[in-house]
């Protein structure tokens, strides 16, 4: 791994979010951070909290110091931010640009031609947690991964349809909150509701996780008729409830191309 420097124009919650991830993990925090002085306040929270992470004079001094360039950034305001800048052929650039495609990030960034796509989650700070990446590169992803499962994909077009799977996470909070709620109205204490749905949402998830993927058809299915699970299943099927799911779904990737279309 070669990255002596990885340097961030946008100090916003995600750069702060992939900092904290790599200031914590073990393999990368001696990495050097370089990020922008724009927002002042978190910036210098930032360089006053870890060892060799630098508050830059501009955005051009992230570049200047940086082998590695995050372009994180609001997209609406990225090109004018970027074209700005002076970039040089041997830097690595990885766009976190939600509504930005490569071949537009590629324009402003001339002469540098390593240009990454990336979709990290707030949750890289604690290193867990989905990174798409694309194009596939050894380097990116072998120090990506230790902030989390970098999952390289194939063609850019799908890194649209993992942006759009992100958008059932309120969704799903909801869910858990619903569920424990109900534990409350019942009887069950507060604290113990929470803590139980919690505890139990998180072991279904550990027995699908990893290499245990295949599981998940069989513990869909895995119910007896007629038992507590079989009637809540066909309850909430009988009213459309999972159809609703990929209704929301397609409403968010419509969305999301509508955004690429107003925002290249
Ligand atoms: N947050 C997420 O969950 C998430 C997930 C995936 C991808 N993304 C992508 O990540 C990028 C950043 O998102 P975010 O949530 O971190 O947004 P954010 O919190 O609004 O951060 C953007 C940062 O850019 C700064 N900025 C604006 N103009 C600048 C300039 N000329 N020079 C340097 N910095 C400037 C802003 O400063 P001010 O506050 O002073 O304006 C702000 O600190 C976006 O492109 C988004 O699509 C975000």
């Amino acid at each position: 791994m070669n990255v002596k420097t990885i340097g961030f124009i946008g100090t916003g919650v995600l750069a702060s979010s992939m900092i904290h991830g790599i200031k914590g993990s073990p393999e990368l925090s001696r990495t050097r951070v370089a990020v922008s002085p724009r927002n002042a306040d978190r910036a210098s929270e930032l360089a006053s909290r870890y060892e060799n992470v630098a508050v830059a004079r501009s955005n051009q001094e992230v570049l200047d110091t940086s082998d590695w360039v995050v372009i994180s950034v609001i997209p609406p305001v990225a090109e004018s931010v970027v074209r700005e800048l002076r970039f040089s052929s041997d830097h690595t650039v990885i766009s976190v640009l939600a509504t930005k495609r490569l071949s537009a990030v590629r324009s402003w960034i001339s002469p540098a031609v390593r240009l990454f796509r990336m979709v990290p989650m707030p949750f890289i700070s604690l290193r867990t947690g989905p990174i798409t990446l694309y194009p596939s590169d050894d380097g990116v992803k072998e120090f990506f991964s230790h902030l989390g499962h970098v999952i390289v994909m194939d063609e850019e077009c799908q890194v649209e349809l993992t942006n759009a799977i992100t958008s059932v996470t309120n969704a799903t909070y909801t869910i858990i909150k619903t569920v424990a709620e109900w534990g409350e109205e019942n009887g069950l204490p507060q604290g113990k509701s929470l803590d139980y749905t919690i505890s139990y949402f998180e072991a279904m998830l550990s027995q699908i996780s990893g290499n245990l993927s295949d599981r998940l058809p069989r513990l869909v299915e895995e119910r007896t008729s007629g038992g507590m699970n079989d009637i809540v299943m066909k309850l909430i099927a009988s009213h459309g409830g999972f159809d609703l799911w990929a209704d929301g779904l397609d409403a968010a990737i419509k969305k999301c191309r509508a955004d690429y279309c107003g925002g290249e």
